[in-house]
């Protein structure tokens, strides 16, 4: 078998069984061999010390490939609100502290916004996704997701910060439609959208 006929492997750098996943049936055609964590469990536990959404993602990314010697993939995501200048962004998991759990952080945040009109509660999710290779190339792709903040939590889908997430141009939060609608319109969704065009060029010119 040629260089060219072995399938390249990709190891997600996630320990999030829900990531792993979804990213499998995404990328599930392409020439690769997609691993996780789970097959490498030496491999060190990442931290998140970035200040922003990329250096995060790029971290965990190099790391693992470093770790692995082979290709890896890694995400980094959070939401942006207007209001509080860019917070709680990268620290949107922990907002509230560091074992907070999704309705200790989406209450904070509806606190620290009480007394903000409609008009300036404007926010959004981000997501970056980076993909390195031990010979040091990498590749960035990155998906926004433009909404309002709700003064109070609807909806029981989803996770994180959805139940306060308003899309202006469904009048729902993400909460309240179901994981189908939220998967066409989400941050995350347009970030492996652009992922998926970018990598086999990447893949190609490894
Ligand atoms: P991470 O990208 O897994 O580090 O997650 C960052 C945090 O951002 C999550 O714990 C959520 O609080 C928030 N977040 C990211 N994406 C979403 C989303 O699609 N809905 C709601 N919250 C999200």
């Amino acid at each position: 078998m040629s260089k060219k006929d072995k399938k390249t492997v990709l190891v997600l750098a996630t320990r999030n069984e829900g990531k792993v996943k979804e990213l499998k049936a995404l990328l599930s055609d392409l020439p690769l061999e997609i691993r996780s964590l789970k097959d490498y469990p030496d491999a060190p536990e990442v931290l998140e010390t970035g200040n922003t959404f990329f250096e995060n993602a790029f971290q965990k990314a190099r790391e693992i490939a470093q770790a692995t010697g082979e290709l890896a993939l890694a995400d980094d995501s959070g939401l942006e609100v207007d209001a509080l200048k860019g917070r709680p962004g990268v620290y949107s998991a922990r907002y509230a502290g560091p074992k907070a759990t999704d309705e200790e952080n989406y209450r904070k945040l509806l606190e620290e916004l009480r007394d903000v009109p409609p008009e300036k509660r404007t926010a959004r999710f981000r997501c970056v996704i980076v993909v390195y290779h031990p010979s040091g190339h990498w590749l960035k792709t990155e998906g926004t997701w433009e909404g309002l903040i709700t003064t109070e939590p609807r909806g029981e889908h989803g996770f994180g910060y959805d139940p306060v997430f308003l899309i202006p141009e469904l009048g729902k939060t993400a909460a309240e439609v179901p994981p189908e609608v939220k998967n066409k319109l989400s941050h995350r969704a347009k970030a492996l959208a652009q992922l998926k065009q970018k990598l086999p060029a990447f893949l190609e010119a490894l």
